[in-house]
């Protein structure tokens, strides 16, 4: 018989997101450390909602135009023009709530305008942070799914890929999945789960190190753990709203 599941495919990084077919599914764009986890963050904190941009210049501009705050970084550090950062910590609810967040950062949104400009029939964001409300949306579709990776500079990161695990090993029941990429994120996940900090550590992970490097580990302990922003902010008209 058939199989009427819809399907889930993992894009380990965008430079192998044009492989996929974003014009029938679901994307969910994932970069833990640190894009994804800061979005669900500052939602979570009530921010009104989050404008995804891909250039500090564009995030400049839009500062002009518009009451908000801009932020963004580029290579794990504030970018030069821009007065915050890409901390999920930054965003306290004292802090965002009630306001409007431009945001513009190395790999993840640029990644969500990648998979814009692909036609995708609907975006999402993912991380730790909001992982229950992730899944329980994706357990939910009909669309078929891809979990695309930021990655770093289109390298595949662990962190990423873990997220990617956990989500597998949520949702899989729920779909069909002919993809080693979603068997090799699963195996990692179930390896890594009873402690990712110390997995990512113990596995010179790049980003870990850089951000280490500035000074980041709350950061980092932060954006591994589960569920502590459950949110889904899904992209419309140009925004990342809660709904
Ligand atoms: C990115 O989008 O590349 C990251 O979120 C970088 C960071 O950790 O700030």
């Amino acid at each position: 018989m058939a199989d009427t599941k819809p399907s889930l495919h993992t894009s380990m990084s965008p430079a192998l997101l044009h492989l996929y077919d974003a014009a029938q599914a679901t994307v969910v764009i994932i970069d833990v450390l640190r894009a994804t986890s800061t979005i669900a963050t500052a939602l979570y904190n009530g921010a009104r909602y989050i404008i995804p941009v891909d250039s500090v210049a564009k995030c400049i501009e839009l500062g002009r135009q518009i009451n908000c705050i801009t932020a963004g970084e580029r290579d794990g550090r504030i970018a030069e023009g821009l007065l915050h950062g890409n901390s999920p910590l930054e965003y306290t609810r004292e802090f965002i709530e009630g306001k409007i967040l431009v945001l513009t950062t190395t790999n993840g949104t640029r990644l969500l305008h990648m998979a814009l400009d692909k036609g995708a029939r609907e975006i999402i964001t993912g991380s730790f942070a909001n992982l229950t409300a992730v899944s329980n949306y994706l357990i939910n579709q009909t669309n078929n799914i891809i979990l695309a990776c930021a990655a770093w500079k289109d390298r595949v990161n662990i962190e990423d890929l873990l997220f990617a695990g956990a989500l597998v090993e949520r949702v899989k029941e729920h779909f069909s999945i002919s993809c080693d990429a979603s068997h090799i994120a699963q195996t990692l996940y179930k390896k890594a789960a009873h402690d990712m900090y110390g997995f990512i550590k113990s596995n010179n992970a790049s980003h870990y190190n850089r951000l280490m490097n500035y000074g980041f580990e709350k950061d980092i302990r932060y954006c591994l753990e589960p569920d502590l922003a459950n949110v889904l902010p899904i992209y419309e008209n140009g925004k990342l709203c809660v709904y």
